[in-house]
């Protein structure tokens, strides 16, 4: 029989999805000044529930409060903060569909307002706007109290109604850092080999599912590969993936990139010029109709792996993502953008109302001025602008206000700052005055 969109997906561990559409991670930054869930989050999932897709993954939960993606990321370190967790889970299930939790550290992808020395394997600094601070390389006792909340907040979520955890692999966080020969220059048993620098990632997997049980969802998201001279390759990618396979992950979803090259939202910066071109050169031209920013490179990955996939990244072509499904290239088509224009857009794919979920865009600048600009200011503001624009689109849906699709680049960029700036300092605030009590 011909899997289409609307077919349901067994995992390994039992459950089962009602069709082949994920709502991706978005990071929301609506947690309170404590680090918990808020109402927003409710109106939020709830109508993304509503809008169809078989499964929803959360935005970075944080493990450790002192390490944040962002102010307003939700942290889950301890109960506190729990009923508003099994709030936020049951809105998000209120459709009938899975909702997993995106368990994430950020390493040294860590905004300087949360921490002004973050971990890393080792000391190597994310150079980008002076936004984020020289990290520390990870002791051994750091490494372990990192896998252990891992597991606490894994372990939590699960209680709180969550239907599954993502372990997130991908992006440049902390266990990305760990995979990539770039930001992991450690001699120990953590770094070094392919088999060491995926030590962190698969002992946090291992224990996660001791954990959590044998009939519980766990996904990763993983890298097809970091885009990065010296990065994390795609051959060793198709490797991780296959360790994962035979510790019978749920779903291993493939992405790609870091802060430095942000091809997850399909943006090739300064060092374009090196990404695999073992691969590139041979993409299909039904490939490229279809958009996909990463289809042809998890297609190395399919070959070695023997349990489901998806892939994220650029999919908008009913067409396409049916025709991936029909040809076994994936099992589950990850969604994220267009998903902050139109709640509705997997139900509308699935029942083929919709063609194409084709979304309002942020325009950017071009040219001499534009994301592959030499000039790293220009590249900053188109990039990071471009994510604020749909941060903003994201939160007047957690308010159910009316979307602001005409916000223009430049003012997407600075009110964010500015609201991440507020937020944060409120929050330091906040946080200084709980541990004088
Ligand atoms: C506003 C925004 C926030 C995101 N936050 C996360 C996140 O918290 N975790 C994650 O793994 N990916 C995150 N992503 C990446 C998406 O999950 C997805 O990989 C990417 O947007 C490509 O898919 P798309 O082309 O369908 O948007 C984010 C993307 C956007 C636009």
């Amino acid at each position: 029989m011909t899997t289409t969109l609307a077919t349901p997906l067994t995992l390994p561990c039992g459950a089962i999805l009602p069709n082949r559409i994920c709502k991706s991670a978005m990071t929301e930054g609506i947690a309170d000044s404590y680090d918990h869930a808020t109402d927003k989050h409710i109106n939020l999932y709830r109508t993304w529930s509503n809008g169809g897709a078989g499964l929803q993954i959360s935005g970075n939960i944080m493990v450790d409060y002192r390490y944040l993606e962002r102010p307003g990321n939700v942290v889950v370190q301890d109960k506190t903060g729990f009923e508003q967790l099994q709030d936020w889970a049951a809105a998000a299930t209120e459709f009938g569909n899975h909702f997993w939790a995106q368990i994430s550290h950020p390493g040294r992808q860590c905004a300087r307002i949360s921490s002004g020395q973050p971990l890393s394997p080792s000391d190597v600094q994310l150079k980008m706007l002076a936004t984020f601070a020289q990290p520390r390389a990870m002791t051994e006792e750091d490494i372990q109290d990192v896998i252990q909340r891992y597991i606490n907040t894994a372990v939590i979520v699960k209680e709180a109604g969550f239907t599954g955890v993502q372990i997130h692999g991908a992006h440049g966080y902390l266990i990305s850092q760990f995979l990539s020969p770039v930001t992991n220059q450690r001699k120990d048993q953590w770094g070094g080999t392919l088999e060491n620098r995926a030590r962190f990632l698969l002992t946090i997997v291992k224990k996660v599912r001791q954990a959590l049980g044998a009939s519980f969802p766990i996904g990763v998201k993983l890298n097809s590969a970091d885009f990065q001279k010296g990065g994390f390759t795609l051959t060793e990618s198709a490797q991780v993936a296959k360790w994962l396979s035979d510790e019978k992950i749920d779903v291993l979803e493939i992405s790609g990139g870091t802060y430095e090259q942000i091809k997850l939202l399909g943006h090739t910066g300064e060092q374009s010029d090196i990404e695999n071109p073992e691969v590139d050169k041979d993409v299909r031209e039904s490939t490229k109709q279809r958009e996909a920013y990463f289809l042809e490179y998890a297609k190395t990955i399919q070959d070695v792996i023997d349990i489901p996939l998806m892939v994220t990244g650029g999919f908008r072509a009913r067409d396409g993502m049916q025709e991936a499904l029909a040809n076994n290239e994936l099992d589950m088509i990850g969604i994220a953008r267009p998903l902050c224009f139109d709640p509705d857009v997997p139900k509308k794919l699935i029942s083929g109302e919709m063609d194409n979920a084709q979304q309002y865009a942020p325009k950017l600048w071009s040219g001499a001025f534009g994301p592959a600009s030499k000039n790293k200011i220009f590249r900053m503001v188109n990039i990071f602008g471009d994510v604020a624009w749909y941060y903003h689109q994201i939160l007047k849906l957690s308010e159910n206000k009316a979307l602001n699709p005409k916000i223009g680049l430049l003012r997407s960029f600075f009110s964010h700052f500015y609201r991440e700036y507020k937020i944060g300092i409120t929050r330091k605030w906040v946080q200084r005055k709980r541990s004088n009590h």
